[in-house]
């Protein structure tokens, strides 16, 4: 016969938080968002830890590396759609590596007999306008010089003229020496005004830059998420096919944690794929799996050696699983057995596997709400798509500015292997739909109001802390007639438009 769960499958939305004491220390600028992101072994510290609970959605319409590089800068970690070539995804997760760090790899160097058209070139391809010149154009030969925006002007020069007529050489600029500091190279940088420092080693060979906008932006990002090398961190969305090719040039492009990416995770599939990895790397490579919704889901990718556990099927705003297939589960009761699971595999193993609410995220309070239900962070999908930073097309639709958002299961995404049962190489059907959602403006602009209200309503339940809100918390049901009591009710509302 079959097995029926005694509970109903409830969503975030059925569920409110009942405040407890909060003390006088319980202030918003107290509060700590700290969360583990990759399992640790009880009495250890977790390898990686997210500065706030938030990663982005493994989707085409979401994760690209300039969405990554916005939400490390928060402290989150984004995970680099995989559907898409193994040389495109690698390319993006090489951009955010590349991005910024204290010393910095020149990637756009060329020599002093290339011409101002190879400089032009170089900065349409890599974005950058500082230009290293060494004798072969290589990132670690004999530094000649440098070129910058300073050093030319298009509408005056010949795109023919060779560089070595208008590069800054080597001894008109400011270098340090290989083994400087970064605090040491900072210094020098504000003591002679420049916007980046050459480090070269004892033969006169480029090691490195350090640059002005690193130190400024470290400054307006206390929370920057980093990596050893002060490289900000990303994620990368794996498949169970072809991971073979993808993981090893995933690596080699400097991903810190990969994600095998799957509306359904409680497969073989995920096993195989979980051990081939471990086969090739040990444990040096992270990589967290799922989906799954219940307790047997949990405990078999936690055995199977999984990083961390995405929790949540059908659940997604942009998803018909449940429609078309019949299959899922409410994403609060979900998330509340899973992080029982979890609790219960920490107590007998002494490993943490921390888990993530992952789709279904509609409203800030949903995030605390997952949080408190046991959560270590949460997976958001629309909520990023409406940001500058995603990388889907802005549209004005009836006055109003969109931005497209759609799934990774619907027929413009196609991403068949992540519903792949190991039949033939292709969508047999529509998971996903393609949908528009309102453009709401900068990242860093709504993650710090999502989050301040995430703080708020920790400290009225006594929080300061992820582990303490999942300690104190008290949450209740609500019924259908409180959810109406619930939003502005009883009164006309003025027409925003005309006040
Ligand atoms: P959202 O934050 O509610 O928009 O949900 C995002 C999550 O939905 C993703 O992280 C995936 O787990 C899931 N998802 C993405 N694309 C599809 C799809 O086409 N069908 C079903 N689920 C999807």
């Amino acid at each position: 016969m079959a097995f029926y769960f005694k509970e109903p499958s409830r969503t975030f939305s059925e569920y409110l938080l009942v405040p407890g004491y909060s003390s006088a220390e319980c202030q918003p600028k107290n509060v700590c968002l700290k969360t583990p992101l990759v399992k640790f072994k009880k009495g250890e510290e977790p390898r990686i830890s997210l500065n706030i609970p938030m990663i982005s959605a493994i989707m085409q319409s979401v994760s690209n590396d300039t969405l990554a590089i916005a939400l490390a800068k928060e402290g989150g970690v984004s995970f680099i759609y995989g559907s898409q070539t193994v040389e495109d995804q690698a390319a993006m997760v090489k951009r955010v590596k590349d991005y910024k760090a204290g010393f910095v790899k020149s990637t756009s160097n060329l020599t002093p007999e290339n011409t101002l058209l190879d400089v032009l070139n170089l900065k349409e391809k890599n974005g950058h306008s500082t230009v290293a010149i060494t004798h072969d154009g290589t990132p670690n030969g004999k530094l000649l010089g440098i070129v910058t925006g300073r050093d030319y002007r298009v509408s005056r020069m010949s795109t023919d003229l060779k560089v070595k007529e208008f590069m800054t050489p080597l001894e008109k600029l400011v270098t340090a020496k290989l083994g400087v500091t970064l605090k040491e190279a900072n210094d020098i940088i504000w003591d002679n005004k420049l916007n980046s420092l050459p480090i070269i080693d004892k033969d006169g060979c480029l090691d490195s830059f350090v640059f002005r906008k690193d130190y400024e932006s470290n400054k307006n990002n206390p929370l920057e998420l980093l990596d050893k090398e002060k490289r900000l961190v990303v994620g990368a969305g794996i498949n169970t096919r072809d991971y073979k090719e993808r993981v090893p040039a995933l690596i080699e492009a400097g991903v810190d944690v990969l994600c095998i990416d799957s509306s359904e995770g409680f497969s073989e599939w995920q096993k195989l794929t979980i051990e081939w990895i471990r086969e090739q790397y040990g444990d040096s490579v992270m990589v967290g799996a799922g989906n799954v919704v219940d307790a047997e889901g949990f405990r078999f990718l936690a055995e199977c050696g999984a990083d961390f556990i995405k929790v949540g099927i059908g659940g997604g705003s942009i998803c018909i699983t449940r429609e078309t297939k019949g299959i899922g589960r409410g994403q609060a009761t979900a998330t509340i057995e899973v992080a029982k699971a979890r609790d219960e595999y920490f107590k007998e193993t002494g490993i943490y596997v921390p888990i993530c609410s992952d789709g279904g995220i509609v409203h800030d309070y949903h995030i605390t709400l997952a949080l408190a239900m046991g959560s270590d962070f949460v997976m958001l999908g629309r909520y990023f798509s409406r940001f500058d930073e995603s990388p889907t097309n802005k549209v004005k639709i009836n006055g109003q500015y969109m931005k497209e958002y759609w799934g990774e299961g619907s027929a413009r995404a196609r991403n068949w292997q992540r519903y792949d049962l190991g039949g033939d190489k292709k969508l047999s059907f529509e998971e996903g739909v393609d949908s528009y959602v309102p453009y709401a403006g900068s990242l860093k602009d709504n993650v710090a109001i999502s989050l301040a209200k995430v703080k708020s309503t920790m400290c009225n339940c006594g929080a300061l802390t992820i582990p303490e809100l999942q300690q104190k918390a008290k949450l209740t049901l609500v019924s259908s007639t409180s959810i109406i009591e619930g939003g502005a009710h009883d009164v006309v509302l003025k027409d925003k438009t005309s006040s």
